[in-house]
C-alpha cells in the first residue's frame, strides 16, 4: 500500500511516500521568508505553500520512483495549525485525491509527532509516554495503544519551542529560535543566571513557560551591552538550560505516577542535543528505554502524517471530503477518525 504524506500545518512544505509501512521518499521544504520577521507571517506561509505544494509532492514520487497513479491514499494534516497554510494542504489533497479517484485521510499533526520516533523501524511497543515538544505544544502523554491517548500534563501558556522562539527574539538572534539558542549556548556556562524552574501551583505535572521569557527580558535590560556580548553564551545556555531543566522535572515526575519505563522524545525541541544528554543521564539512572526520532523527524515533516496515515488506511479508515482544516484541533482521549 502506497500512502502519499503531506504536510503543511506552519512554515515547512513536506511531502512523503509511505510504501506498506517503510518511509521511501521525504522531502521537506523551510520557507525562509520568515526569517527576518522573528516568527512566522501567516499570510506569506500560506501563500508559499500555495506556491511549492505540487512541486513538492513531485519530488517525492520522483525521489521514490513512482508516479501519481501509484499513490493508494492521501494522508494530509488538518490540524492543528496556522489556517491558511492548513487550507492550502488539505484542498491539494482532497483534490488530487478526487482526481484520482482515492481515499484521503485527514490526520491531527499531533498525532504524527506521537509516532515519529518509530517511523525509522523501532517496534512500537505498548503502553508508553510521548513527550511532545514542539513550537506549539508541550505535553506528556499516555500512549496506551493507537488512537487511545490520555493526557498527563500540559502548558498552561508558552509551549517549550515558543520558549526559545520568544528568547531569541529577545536575544536578537533569528528564527527559529531553538537551534540559534542551541548554537550560541556552545561553552557557555549554564549556571550563569539563575533562573528558577517554573511551578504550575494548580497542577504540579503542568508547564508554564511565560515567566522565564520575562525574566530573560528583565535580566537583558538590566545589563550593559558589553556585559552582555562578553557573556552572551553563558547568558544562552542559562536560558536553554532552564527551560530543558524544566522539561525534565515533570518528565520525571510523570514516570514516577505511571511508572512507565519506555519514553518517547518527539517534536522540535527533541531535536536539542542539549536536551537529549540530559534526558540519556536520566534513562540511565532510572533503567528507562527512551526513543528519540531521527534528527530530521523532530521538526515538521510528512514521513510523520504519511505513516500514521498507513496505520489508519489499514485500519480502512478515510475521511470525508467535507473535512475542514481546524486550526485549534486537539487530540481526544480516543482518536480513531
Ligand atoms: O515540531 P516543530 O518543527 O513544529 C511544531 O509543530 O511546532 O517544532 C518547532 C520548534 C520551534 O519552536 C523551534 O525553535 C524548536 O522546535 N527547535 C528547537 C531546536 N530545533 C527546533 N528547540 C531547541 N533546540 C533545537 N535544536
Ligand atoms: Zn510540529
Amino acid at each position: 500500500m502506497v500512502v502519499l504524506g503531506i504536510e503543511s500545518s506552519c512554515d515547512e512544505t513536506a511531502a512523503a511516500i509511505c510504501s506498506d509501512g517503510n518511509i521511501i521518499s521525504n522531502i521537506v521544504r523551510s520557507q525562509e521568508i520568515h526569517n527576518d520577521y522573528g516568527g512566522v507571517v501567516p499570510e506569506l506561509a500560506s501563500r508559499e505553500h500555495d506556491y511549492n505544494v505540487n512541486h513538492i509532492v513531485q519530488k517525492a514520487l520522483d525521489s521514490a520512483n513512482l508516479s501519481f497513479n501509484d499513490i493508494d491514499s492521501i494522508a494530509v494534516t488538518y490540524g492543528p495549525g496556522l489556517l491558511g497554510s492548513l487550507i492550502v494542504g488539505l484542498n491539494y489533497a482532497k483534490g488530487l485525491a478526487v482526481g484520482l479517484g482515492i481515499p484521503f485521510i485527514g490526520i491531527n499533526h499531533l498525532e504524527g509527532h506521537l509516532f515519529s520516533s518509530f517511523i525509522s523501524g523501532d517496534e512500537i511497543d505498548y503502553p508508553f509516554l510521548c513527550f511532545l515538544v514542539t513550537g506549539g505544544h508541550t505535553q506528556i502523554w499516555e500512549v496506551k495503544s493507537f488512537g487511545e491517548y490520555i493526557l498527563l500534563s500540559t502548558s498552561v501558556d508558552d509551549a517549550a519551542g515558543e520558549a526559545f522562539d520568544k528568547g531569541a527574539r529577545i536575544l536578537d538572534l533569528g528564527y527559529p529560535g531553538g537551534p540559534e539558542i542551541e548554537k550560541h549556548s556552545m561553552g557557555g556556562d549554564p549556571t550563569f543566571i539563575k533562573f528558577t524552574i517554573p511551578k504550575v501551583k494548580s497542577n504540579p505535572l503542568n508547564f508554564s513557560f511565560s515567566g522565564i521569557k520575562t525574566a530573560i527580558l528583565y535580566k537583558i535590560q538590566s545589563m550593559e551591552k558589553k556585559e552582555i556580548s562578553d557573556n552572551f553564551n553563558h547568558i544562552c545556555a542559562s536560558y536553554q538550560e532552564v527551560i530543558i531543566d524544566t522539561l525534565l522535572d515533570r518528565l520525571e515526575k510523570n514516570i514516577k505516577l505511571t511508572k512507565l519505563n519506555k519514553i518517547s522524545i518527539t517534536g522540535g525541541v527533541a531535536a536539542n542535543k542539549r536536551f537529549r544528554k540530559k534526558v540519556e543521564f536520566i534513562e540511565k539512572e532510572n533503567n528507562l528505554k527512551c526513543y528519540f526520532p531521527d534528527l530530521k523527524y523532530c521538526t515538521d515533516n510528512a514521513a510523520m502524517i504519511a505513516k500514521v496515515g498507513y496505520y489508519k488506511s489499514k485500519n480502512g479508515i478515510a475521511s470525508s471530503l467535507d473535512l475542514q482544516a481546524c486550526p485549534n484541533l486537539r487530540l481526544s482521549h480516543i482518536d480513531l477518525k
